[in-house]
């Protein structure tokens, strides 16, 4: 059995516990809340309305005792950019390998991620797009971006009203997979507008638009419920577990080596594989 804790019991983070509840190689050991939440001592239980969820909610404050206590294998982090940071440093000085879902990390964050990683040797999944749905269109958006190098490009997200970070996390790494492509075929530099709409409770919805001369592609992302993010985050704790080094979804969905079968399969369909 892997042991779980969870730090975050908001919107998502619900979602995220239940999930764990239900899987059969995972036990939930720990549930953390902030430091002056309400949610403090009270049973995860009472809390999901889950007789299975038999813990007390301990806070943020108490993250190296809960620890020391519960000892999990691996701490999913779905609450706020300046707590999963702090949060991370004090995983990985304890060996604990690490989930997170949190957003608003910036280039100096996430470099700060992997040196820590590598300090520690303990795992880190990094993951602010944690569908498999939104991986997708990541690198149906870079393929795209080197093909039509003329193109113009744009992205529009869409978020519920509380969302906290703007842009997104998942519209910035759309962005820098758009300039990758670019860069690929030779274009530097440039500019991919963001445009973030945050509007009642929409999941999250992501839009490209590659706009030329006389036509224009859209690819598009929506999460229909917030279940969406439970799959992807029991697939990175599956991928961590055991492991160390820093990681990316990609490397968790393991799209490489999807897309190198695409290519091989191309190749075996082309007329000149099949004359031979
Ligand atoms: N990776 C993805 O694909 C994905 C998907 C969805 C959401 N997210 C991200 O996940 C994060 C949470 O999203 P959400 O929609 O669940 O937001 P939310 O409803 O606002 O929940 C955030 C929770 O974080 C808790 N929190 C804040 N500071 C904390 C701390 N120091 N220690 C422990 N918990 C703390 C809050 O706890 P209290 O209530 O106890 O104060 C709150 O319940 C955001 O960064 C969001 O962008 C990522």
């Amino acid at each position: 059995m892997i042991k779980v804790g969870l730090i975050g019991l908001g919107k998502t983070g619900k979602y995220i516990a239940e999930s764990i509840l239900q899987q059969d190689n995972m036990t939930l050991v720990a549930a953390v809340c902030s430091p002056n939440s309400q949610k403090k001592g009270m049973d995860l239980s009472e809390f999901l309305g889950n007789k299975k969820a038999e813990i007390k909610i301990t806070t943020s404050d108490e993250l190296e005792a809960t620890i020391f206590k519960t000892k999990p294998d691996i701490m999913l982090d779905f609450s706020s950019s300046k707590a999963a940071i702090k949060n991370a440093v004090t995983l990985s000085n304890m060996k604990v390998n690490i989930v997170i879902g949190t957003t608003g990390f910036t280039d100096k964050d996430i470099e700060k991620l992997k040196n820590i990683s590598r300090e520690f040797k303990n795992g880190i999944v990094y993951a602010p797009n944690i569908t498999l749905g939104v991986n997708v269109i990541m690198m149906l958006s870079n393929i795209a971006a080197s093909i039509l190098n003329n193109y113009d490009f744009e992205i529009i997200e869409m978020h519920h009203k509380t969302k906290k970070d703007s842009p997104s996390g998942t519209a910035l790494k759309l962005s820098s997979e758009i300039e990758l492509g670019l860069n690929s075929s030779g274009i530097q530099d440039k500019v991919i507008p963001i445009s973030s709409i945050r509007a009642g409770d929409i999941v999250g919805k992501h839009e490209v638009l590659i706009v030329g001369e006389h036509d224009k592609i859209e690819i598009s992302h929506e999460s229909f419920s917030r279940k969406a993010f439970t799959v992807g985050a029991i697939s990175a704790v599956n991928f961590i577990y055991k492991k160390s080094g820093y990681y990316e979804m990609r490397d968790v969905l393991n799209l490489k080596e999807l897309i190198l079968k695409y290519i091989d399969s191309l190749e075996d369909e082309s007329p000149e594989s099949s004359q031979a």
